[in-house]
């Protein structure tokens, strides 16, 4: 997007660590609001697997890239449409490293030093007499930055989170409020977005749902095995025929949060009329069928075509970049990370220069493949790329144009079309100047 060009009304974006097995309270508390509000109309969401979080609290490749895919296939059989919306991978996107370290070098350390994580593990240390930084990595320590970058990559107005995170939005708020305090008006400042009515599932020992409890039912169990782990959730030991309280009741709460209101109200008689524990359990396992089981074909049919899943994070890595890559361009150049041949000048000045470059656009046809096509300074129709299958060829193609200039040309014979009135020359020039501009950037 053009960095002159305004803003959409409302920009939501929120990430999933990839450390773990997606489990119910996931799929109640994110997945399936996230992707109920990806279908409103008016806003533009975006909804990353954050990869390099993982990274901070776990060290098990395999388990980081099964987690990614097993996320990244249950957002999508839970209907997240990607062509709606952004989603992508955190570690596609090379921007969120680099604007990172501009953050990092706008954060107090203090402020790190309070956020509840870091200080969580340092006070843990200290509680058992040890080195207050004891097997505390620097990654954990930064975890905020990482996460502010994320956000204002992508000039979020709203961010979906639990209530644990909002520190975190906070920082990222901050750091956009410095940031733009010393280099101008560039980001956006963020809020939290707190869904007060999505409730947070108990688990099966009624405490919250959570992997670091051990009592979390995987969203993609199988029926068997979802119903034998229904049949652990803790009741009390009131026989069929008493009444039982729906209060405090974990497999209750879990039922509500699938139920309709009319079936609530039926459970809820039900408790009172002394249902049987046992009868319950089956009830809320059909319940909690009835939803899952469309969904679960899905699921496995995605697990078992990795490439497919692959192919979508890289469209969506494409996507999400042509947003990060002008934002950095232009981040670079308002801290000082500036070519030298082009002396710091005013701003009017500078954006002249820039908009008298040529430049790559690219886009996708109705016949759904994805060209590109290189524009003359003057605006004119410089090259014309045939259809790709995929983002990610027509992406590699300019970026051997834009590394290697006119000396490229030659391996992409047969992906371009000839362009009416368009002589070799022409392209040359073009190619030669962005290759002398980026040269000094
Ligand atoms: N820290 C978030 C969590 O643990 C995950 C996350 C990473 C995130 N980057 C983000 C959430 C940016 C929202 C926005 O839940």
């Amino acid at each position: 997007m053009n960095p002159a060009s305004p803003l959409p009304a409302q920009r939501f974006l929120t990430g999933i660590t990839t450390s773990g097995t997606p489990h119910l309270g996931n799929y109640v508390g994110s997945i399936r609001p996230s992707v109920a509000a990806s279908k409103g109309v008016g806003a533009e969401s975006f909804y990353f697997l954050a990869d390099y979080h993982a990274l901070i609290k776990c060290d098990e490749p395999e388990r980081i890239q099964r987690s990614t895919l097993e996320i990244a296939a249950s957002w999508l059989a839970a209907g997240l449409d990607p062509e709606r919306v952004t989603f992508y991978r955190q570690s596609d996107i090379p921007e969120i490293p680099e604007l990172t370290w501009l953050l990092t070098c706008v954060t107090g350390k203090g402020m790190l030093n309070r956020a509840h994580a870091y200080k969580a593990s340092v006070d843990k240390n200290e509680a058992a007499g040890n080195d207050p930084d004891s097997d505390v990595t620097a990654g954990l320590f930064m975890y905020p930055v990482l996460m502010g970058a994320d956000i204002l990559m992508f000039k979020a107005h709203k961010v979906p989170v639990g209530r644990d995170q909002i520190q975190h939005i906070e920082m990222a708020r901050d750091m956009a409020q410095r940031f733009n305090h010393l280099y101008g008006e560039h980001l956006v400042l963020p809020e939290a977005l707190i869904e007060e009515s999505v409730a947070t599932l108990p688990g099966l020992d009624g405490r919250k749902m959570s992997k670091s409890y051990d009592n979390t039912i995987p969203l993609f169990s199988s029926r068997e095995q979802l119903k034998k782990l229904i049949a652990g959730i803790v009741t009390d030991s009131r026989a069929p025929g008493e009444a039982k309280e729906v209060e405090g009741s974990a497999l209750f709460q879990i039922y509500q949060a699938f139920a309709s209101e009319a079936e609530t109200a039926a459970m809820r008689q039900a408790y009172a009329d002394g249902i049987g524990w046992g009868d319950a359990k089956t009830r809320l396992f059909e319940r909690i069928d009835q939803d899952i089981a469309p969904m679960r074909e899905q699921y496995h049919a995605l697990i078992n075509d990795p490439a497919k899943i692959e192919a979508i994070l890289l469209a969506g890595a494409d996507k999400a970049r042509r947003l990060a890559t002008p934002l950095m361009r232009e981040l670079r150049q308002a801290v000082g990370l500036r070519k030298l041949a082009a002396p710091a000048a005013p701003a009017g000045k500078q954006k002249a220069a820039k908009t008298s470059l040529a430049s790559f656009k690219q886009y996708r046809e109705a016949d759904g493949q994805f060209y590109f096509k290189l524009l003359g300074s003057d605006g004119r129709l410089l090259l014309q790329s045939q259809g790709f299958a995929v983002p990610k060829e027509a992406a590699l193609a300019i970026a051997s144009l834009q590394q290697q200039g006119a000396a490229a040309l030659k391996a992409l014979e047969g992906k371009l079309q000839p362009v009416e009135g368009i002589g070799p020359g022409d392209i040359a020039d073009a190619l030669q100047q962005l290759l002398d501009a980026s040269a000094g950037a």
